[in-house]
């Protein structure tokens, strides 16, 4: 089947993520110019040397930087906790407990309100050039409410991640053991066909969640299962949540807020990427962790949103980049390096988060001449996707 093919010119800076297209960490071109064949990158090159193509798109002289991959979202929810907000804000601190209220408003939902609510959600991160999203179910906590959440979630990304064990729902307290039991047994049976992953707050010092032995048997299920491990580690404080991920080789560690020497190191020389979420920290008022002791410890770290009712209800992953620059010693670079590469790293996927011949034609547009604005204009609305609708 021929298809028609696209030539996109005025990119005054091309952020292409490929080292070999182009300057830097960032393989930066100037005057660039892309084909786009059947949802693909086809050529990348200097606008002067562009073949010809079956359409144009003039971008009048804006930057270019790869799709955003926001590899950490729950999305499927209702209810709201914006007075939670309030209260910590003036002190209250974070610690979980208020998963359960947004829980009992997602069981009683309709299928039809929490699409609608889903649907909001990645119209809202497509809108800010978010162009892959990872979604994780964990507010149903029965049987039924994970699989439907899961089954939601499948309408709109094929990344699906199984988080059951989010916390231990109210109806199970003081049976964390009969909870695992059901999450590896008859729920992770319901929900591994909708998913891709399984994930776990594993926060052994937590009323609310799960330790280290429940995490590892959590985890160990849905390996057997087929799925990809992740992990909500070392959010509340330095838990065993990073090693266990390094350990079983799971693709993502996330949070990573309160780090050991330790962690740091098993981050340094293993497979898992440290995915942080400065909006969580943010909004939660914790300690940003540090990024480049990370990086220098040859860590491979992605940025993504947390997008959640409680701990972060941001959809902007520049948000998350420019917090990243100010309190957690990214480069603008390495910050957009880690908001693109790094949530591809962390889902393991290779055709996103970089515009190499190949990859997905994902594109975020900035209204800016260059990347490093996302940046240095805070809270500006710079960012716009490219195709402008998904394309499945
Ligand atoms: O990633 N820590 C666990 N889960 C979410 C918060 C969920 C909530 O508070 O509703 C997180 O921070
Ligand atoms: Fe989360």
């Amino acid at each position: 089947m021929t298809t028609l093919t696209t030539l996109i010119t005025g990119i005054a800076e091309l952020a292409t993520n490929d080292p070999a297209l182009g300057d830097g960490p960032l393989g930066i071109r100037h005057d660039a110019a892309l084909v786009v064949d059947a949802g693909a990158v086809a050529w990348v090159g200097p606008a002067d040397a562009a073949p010809e193509a079956d359409r144009r798109v003039d971008l009048g002289g804006r930057a270019v930087v790869p799709g955003f991959v926001d590899s950490h979202a729950h999305l499927v929810f209702a209810g709201d906790r914006s007075a939670e907000f309030e209260a910590r804000m003036a002190g209250t601190p974070y610690d979980g407990g208020g998963i359960a209220a947004t829980v009992l408003a997602t069981r009683s939902a309709t299928d039809g309100d929490l699409r609608h609510r889903l649907a909001a959600l990645v119209a809202e991160l497509r809108r800010q050039g978010t162009t892959t999203v990872e979604v994780k179910s964990g507010y149903g906590l029965t049987v039924e409410d994970e699989a439907r959440a899961l089954r939601l979630a499948r309408e709109v990304t094929g990344e699906t991640t199984f988080l059951g064990a989010h916390v231990v729902p109210p109806e199970y307290a003081g049976r964390t053991g009969d909870y695992v039991d059901l999450v590896t047994g008859p729920m992770l049976a319901a929900c591994a066909p909708y998913a891709r992953w399984i994930d776990v707050f594993c926060e052994p010092g937590s009323a609310h969640a799960f330790d280290g032995d429940a995490a590892r048997a959590v985890l160990e299920a849905g390996r057997a299962a087929g799925l990809g491990l992740r992990v909500h580690a070392n959010q509340l404080s330095a838990g065993p949540g990073v090693r266990l991920a390094v350990e079983l080789g799971a693709a993502s560690a996330d949070h990573c807020t309160f780090l050991t020497g330790a962690d740091v190191e098993a981050l340094g020389g293993g497979r898992t990427v440290a995915t942080l979420l400065p909006g969580v920290e943010f909004a939660t008022r914790s300690p940003y962790p540090d990024a480049r002791r990370l990086l220098d410890a040859g860590a491979t770290v992605a940025l993504a949103t947390d997008c959640n009712p409680g701990s972060c209800y941001t959809t902007s992953m520049a948000f998350c980049i420019a917090l990243a620059v100010r309190e957690m010693r990214l480069t603008p670079a390495e910050a957009v390096r880690a908001a693109t590469a790094g949530g591809a790293a962390a889902l393991r996927r290779a055709d996103v988060g970089h515009l190499g011949v190949g990859a997905r034609a994902d594109l975020a547009v900035l209204d800016a001449p260059s990347y490093r604005y996302l940046a240095y204009r805070p809270g500006v609305p710079l960012v716009t996707a490219w195709p402008p609708a998904p394309e499945g």
